[in-house]
C-alpha cells in the first residue's frame, strides 16, 4: 500500500505536464490539415465528420480557363449544402490532352487546371481527396502504364502487371513524386504542403483479377504507401478500395466473389490512415430488385463500419455511392431511399463517436455539362427531393460534434477545450475524459 504514495504525490505534476503538452498539441493541430486521432478525423483540434461529393472532371474542365466558373460553382454549391469533402482525379494518362502524355511528360495546361482546383477548394474551405491512377482504362489507367512499358521492350502478360513489373512501378512512383512536389502556380504552395488536400488515394478501385489471392495488391499497396509516406508526412493516405473482402469473407461480397483486394488486410497496412468503401448495388446486383439491393446495401455498410471499428480501428469514409436513372425500373424515390440508407447509417455511427466519417455521392455536375452525365449525376442548383435530402443530412452530420463542443465551451472554455483535445489526441475512453474533468473541477481550474 505504501508504494502508492509517491504516485499520488506526483499526480498534480503529471496534470501540469499534461496541460503543457496539450498546449503544444493544440498549436500543432491548428494547422488546417485533416489529422487522424485514433479512429477519428480531426481538423484544427476538433472532430471532423463530413459528407462530400465526387467530381472527377474538375482538373480537365479547369484546364480550359473559360470553363473555370464551372469549378468555382461546384465548390460554392457544395459548401451551401455542407458538403465539405471533394474527391477528384489527379491523373489522366496517355494521349495528347492528358496530364501525363507519356512517362514523365506533363501537360502544363492540365497541371494549371489542377492548381486552380486546389486553389478554389481552399478558398471555399473544401478538403480534397486526390486519386493518383485508375484501375480501369478511363483516363489511361493501369492499362496505359503497362502499354508504356511494353513500348519500351517489357514482356508483359496483362494489365495486372501494373502491380508487379519494376519498370511500371517506377513510372507510377515518378508520377506520385511529380504530383506531390508540384508547386501550385496560383498559391505558390507545394501540393505536399497544402492543407487543402485532405488525403492522397493510391488508385481508384484497385482490383487484380489475375491474382484473387490478394497477395499482389497487398504487396503493391505496402510498397506504394511506404513510398508516398516517405515523401509526405502531412497528408493522410487511403488505398481507393471499393471494400471487397478477401477469400475468407467472400460471402460478404456482391456475387460472393473475390476481386484481388482485401478490405481488412489492405487497410491494416500502418501507412494507410483510413479505410474507404464504394457502394453500387444497382450495378453489383443488377439482376436483383430494388428491395434486395437495399438489403445488401444495409448489410454492406453495417459490415464495414463494424470491421473498421473493431478490427481496423481506423476511420472509414464511404467515398462513392449512388444510383443511376438508367437502370430498369428506376424511380426517384428509390434514389432518395438509397441516399437515406447511406446517410442515416453513417449519422448513427458518427453521433456516438463511431468510425464512420461521412459519404461522398457519385457524382456532382453543374449546369451545362450534359456530356458528363452518366445516370448518377446530381446538380445541386436544380431543386429535387434528392438535393434537399443531401443538404439536410450533410448539415446535420457536420454539426454533430460542434454541438458537443459548443456546450462544453460555454461552460468552461479553456480548460475543457484542452481536455477535449487531449482526449481526442490520445483516443482515451470517455470515462477517462470524465475523470480528468472531475480532477480539474476539484482543483478549481475549470475557468
Ligand atoms: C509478396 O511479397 C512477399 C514478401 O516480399 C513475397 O514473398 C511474395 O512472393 C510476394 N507475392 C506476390 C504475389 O507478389
Ligand atoms: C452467396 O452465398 C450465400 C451463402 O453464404 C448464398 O445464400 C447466396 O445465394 C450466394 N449468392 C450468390 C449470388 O451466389
Ligand atoms: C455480379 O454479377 C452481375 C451479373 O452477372 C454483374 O452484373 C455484376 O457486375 C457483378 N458484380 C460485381 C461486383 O462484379
Ligand atoms: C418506385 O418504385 C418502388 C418499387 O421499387 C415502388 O414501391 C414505388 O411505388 C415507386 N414510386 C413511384 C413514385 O413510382
Amino acid at each position: 500500500m505504501t508504494n502508492l504514495y509517491p504516485i499520488l504525490f506526483l499526480f498534480p505534476f503529471f496534470l501540469l505536464i499534461q496541460q503543457q503538452w496539450c498546449l503544444q498539441q493544440l498549436a500543432y493541430m491548428d494547422d488546417g490539415f485533416v489529422h487522424i486521432n485514433g479512429a477519428h478525423f480531426t481538423l484544427n483540434g476538433e472532430p471532423f465528420y463530413a459528407n462530400g461529393f465526387n467530381a472527377y472532371w474538375l482538373m480537365e474542365v479547369a484546364s480550359n480557363p473559360s470553363q473555370r466558373p464551372k469549378v468555382t460553382s461546384a465548390f460554392r454549391e457544395a459548401i451551401k449544402s455542407s458538403l465539405l469533402i471533394g474527391r477528384t482525379w489527379a491523373f489522366s494518362d496517355g494521349g495528347p490532352n492528358a496530364l501525363q502524355s507519356s512517362p514523365g511528360v506533363y501537360n502544363e495546361n492540365m497541371f494549371q487546371g489542377l492548381d486552380f482546383v486546389i486553389h478554389e477548394a481552399g478558398r471555399f474551405g473544401v478538403k480534397l481527396i486526390l486519386s493518383l491512377v485508375n484501375n480501369f482504362n478511363d483516363y489511361g489507367g493501369k492499362e496505359q502504364y503497362v502499354q508504356w512499358a511494353k513500348e519500351r521492350g517489357q514482356q508483359l502478360q496483362n494489365e495486372d502487371s501494373f502491380f508487379t513489373n519494376p519498370m511500371v512501378k517506377s513510372f507510377f512512383k515518378d508520377h506520385v513524386k511529380t504530383v506531390l512536389t508540384r508547386r501550385n502556380t496560383i498559391t505558390g504552395v507545394m501540393y505536399k504542403d497544402d492543407p487543402t488536400i485532405m488525403a492522397w488515394e493510391l488508385m481508384n478501385e484497385p482490383r487484380c483479377p489475375s491474382d484473387i489471392s490478394g497477395a499482389t495488391i497487398q504487396n503493391w499497396t505496402l510498397e506504394m504507401a511506404c513510398y508516398l509516406k516517405s515523401m509526405d508526412g502531412n497528408h493522410l493516405l487511403e488505398v481507393g478500395l471499393e471494400g471487397f473482402y478477401g477469400a475468407s469473407s467472400s460471402q460478404k461480397n456482391p456475387n460472393n466473389s473475390t476481386y484481388g483486394a482485401d478490405f481488412i488486410a489492405n487497410n491494416q497496412i500502418p501507412e494507410v490512415d483510413f479505410a474507404t468503401v464504394h457502394s453500387y448495388p444497382d450495378q453489383w446486383l443488377s439482376n436483383q430488385d430494388n428491395a434486395a439491393q437495399l438489403d445488401f446495401l444495409q448489410q454492406w455498410i453495417h459490415d464495414h463500419i463494424e470491421d473498421a471499428q473493431s478490427i481496423l480501428k481506423k476511420p472509414v469514409l464511404f467515398t462513392e455511392f449512388g444510383k443511376s436513372w438508367k437502370h430498369p425500373g428506376y424511380n426517384v424515390s428509390q434514389k432518395d431511399q438509397l441516399y437515406h440508407v447511406v446517410y442515416s447509417s453513417i449519422y448513427r455511427s458518427a453521433r456516438t463517436n463511431g468510425v464512420a466519417v461521412g459519404a461522398l455521392f457519385w457524382q456532382q455536375l453543374v449546369q451545362g455539362m450534359d456530356s458528363y452525365k452518366d445516370g448518377y449525376e446530381v446538380i445541386l442548383t436544380e431543386p429535387s427531393s434528392t438535393v434537399s435530402l443531401i443538404s439536410r443530412q450533410s448539415k446535420k452530420l457536420s454539426v454533430t460534434h460542434k454541438r458537443f463542443l459548443i456546450k462544453k465551451r460555454t461552460q468552461a472554455p479553456r480548460a475543457k477545450r484542452l481536455m477535449q483535445t487531449n482526449w481526442i489526441r490520445n483516443g482515451l475512453q470517455i470515462h477517462a475524459h470524465d475523470e480528468i474533468i472531475k480532477l480539474y473541477k476539484q482543483r478549481g481550474d475549470m475557468n
